[in-house]
């Protein structure tokens, strides 16, 4: 297996800002069961470019169960959802080629040469900072927010302040939601921040997902 370390792969990148990095992950690398890259001694997900199917297994197969539910319960209003860390936008692609009634926004702070092809009238990427996407989001808000291997780089180092921040974020983000709109979260915030965000108007539930330890994340806003 090619075996390139994490500084060599991000040189690559530096000097081919159009290079394909999906392609480039692929040759770094991948264990047989999936977007496993090896770098040094450490183990990363390294996953950019996942499918609507890998992404909702991940969730549980809650993510198009969500879905489903609010073309059920909103049949004549227009639908809006955002992928959190969209990464190259491959499963938010999928789903605005199934659901052409409704509007998809991918945000992320990287920007993918994918995204000039995957944009359409239904789909728009937003490669910005997070103040300018929660103003965005505060004038239109969306139904629906996800996230696979995004939010939580947040709370990276697992230290109280960047929990902290993941928090804060999350409470930021209330208000770009409608009124019984909902965060699916694959992975689990913790108590404290169940705890903390119930306070602010959300209800937090963790969600049993097959053949995964930790839960998934859902809040709902609900003032
Ligand atoms: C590991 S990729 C996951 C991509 C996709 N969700 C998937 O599962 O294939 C993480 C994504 O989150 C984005 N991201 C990480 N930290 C971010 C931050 N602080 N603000 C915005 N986007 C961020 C990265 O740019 C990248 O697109």
């Amino acid at each position: 297996m090619p075996f390139f370390k994490k500084k060599l792969v991000q040189k690559i990148i530096k000097e081919n800002p159009n290079i394909d990095r999906y392609k480039l992950e692929k040759e770094a690398g991948q264990s047989k069961k999936g977007k496993r890259i090896i770098y040094g001694h450490r183990k990363m997900y390294f996953c950019i470019h996942s499918s609507l199917k890998e992404i909702d297994r991940d969730f549980g197969h809650n993510l198009i169960k969500e879905i489903n539910l609010l073309k059920k319960t909103n049949r004549n209003k227009k639908i809006r959802i955002l992928d959190w860390g969209c990464g190259t936008g491959r499963a938010i692609r999928e789903l605005a080629l199934q659901n052409k009634r409704m509007e998809f926004i991918g945000f992320s702070k990287d920007s993918y040469i994918e995204w000039k092809n995957y944009s359409r009238k239904n789909l728009k990427f937003a490669h910005t900072t997070f103040p300018i996407l929660e103003r965005y989001l505060k004038k239109n808000p969306v139904h629906l927010m996800y996230s696979r291997l995004g939010i939580t780089h947040l709370a990276e180092e697992s230290t109280k302040f960047e929990s902290i921040k993941l928090i804060n974020h999350l409470m930021k983000l209330r208000e770009g939601l409608i009124i019984g709109g909902k965060i699916l979260i694959a992975g689990e915030i913790g108590d404290i921040a169940k705890e903390t965000l119930e306070k602010s108007g959300f209800a937090v539930e963790f969600r049993d997902r097959p053949k995964y330890e930790e839960k998934i994340s859902v809040l709902t806003r609900i003032k």
